[in-house]
């Protein structure tokens, strides 16, 4: 077997015990193909088990993976991940944070490349926009931040909101065939209730964007919500009515991110733009919006190259919103 040459003994380790999963591996052979002796073998198993993994010994048969693990570990994310930069260079992967797109921040400021994401197990802080709290409870749910540095202005970031929306509702498609759709700007919903939502926060200066921190919450398997999001909140698990598999949700957001990424980047906005519209259900409809502390109530009739919204009022004008919420009225 050829592994590559900077994987850690571990990673390689488990990457073995992957291609054998189900069957017998012995310690000899696993301590010949690692270069380590059968004691760090056994170590390095230990360490495994501790990750979540289950793995089966046996004497004079060696080593067994029953099951991998449930956490959303760096390996589990890598595993299979078909992107050339989105999460294939560096994962930073928390127990516990205060919020990921804050860690995000950070390590964007300290000069971290682009494709870094960090993910957590838990929020004790996680937001939403426009100032909401994230219900991110450990367990289920999917905490992630992904750091971007595109050489583009200002003006143009953002429609990178748009590409993130894209990429979950077609993420989340890729794992069930479910009634996904995007609500402008890009809250993605099942039927009538959230599952996914994405905060988008830009550095920038007069001239040129910094970084960009695109910031993804799914509620994967979550399956309580508080009283007051119980109307308006649901997950996948309560809707395909299974556990979903989350690093493989992960990697299927990744490599569609990637993907329009490099499209919005060689500037083909209208393939974004088509693919946005066909996911969602907002143009056509009937809604109401705040606009400058106003309630305006019109038909939503199509999205600005730049991604705002055209909204129709009865009296035939038409109004571009940049933000806010949206209720269907
Ligand atoms: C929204 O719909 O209001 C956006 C929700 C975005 C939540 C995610 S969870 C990971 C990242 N860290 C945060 O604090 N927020 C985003």
């Amino acid at each position: 077997m050829i592994l590559p040459s900077d994987m850690s003994t571990l990673q390689t380790l488990l990457q073995i015990l992957r291609t054998h999963a189900g069957d017998w591996i012995s310690g000899e052979d696993l301590s010949h193909e690692l270069g380590v002796t059968r004691s760090a073998v056994w170590k390095h198993v230990s360490r495994l088990r501790r990750d979540g993994y289950a793995i089966t010994s046996a004497p004079r048969k060696g080593y067994r993976l029953t099951q991998t693990t449930p956490l959303l570990l760096p390996e589990e994310i890598q595993s299979g991940l078909r992107t050339r930069h989105f999460g294939n260079r560096k994962i930073v992967y928390l127990e516990t944070t205060d919020s990921t797109n804050t860690r995000a921040r950070e390590l964007a400021n300290r000069g971290i490349p682009e494709g870094t994401l960090v993910v957590a197990e838990e929020q004790t802080a996680g937001r939403g926009r426009k100032g909401r709290v994230w219900h991110s409870p450990e367990k289920g749910g999917i905490y992630l931040s992904l750091i971007l540095r595109p050489k583009i202005s200002p003006l143009e970031a953002p429609k990178i909101t748009l590409l993130a929306g894209i990429a979950a509702a077609e993420s989340i498609l890729s794992l069930a065939d479910i009634d996904v759709h995007i609500k402008w700007p890009n809250d993605i919903l099942i039927g009538k209730r959230k599952v996914a939502g994405v905060l988008t926060e830009i550095a920038s200066d007069l001239d040129e964007v910094s970084h960009v921190v695109t910031g993804l919450g799914i509620n994967a398997n979550v399956r309580e919500f508080p009283a007051e999001l119980q109307d308006v909140a649901t997950s996948l698990a309560l809707e395909i009515g299974r556990p979903v598999d989350r690093a493989a949700l992960v990697r299927a957001f990744l490599e569609r991110y990637e993907h329009y990424y490099t499209i919005f980047l060689q500037g083909r906005t209208n393939t974004i733009l088509e693919r946005w519209k066909a996911l969602s259900r907002t143009l056509g409809s009937r809604i109401a919006v705040e606009i400058s502390g106003k309630r305006i109530t019109g038909m939503a009739r199509d999205i600005e190259r730049d991604g705002s919204l055209i909204l129709e009022t009865p009296d035939g004008k038409t109004h571009r919103v940049f933000s806010g919420d949206l209720e269907t009225v």
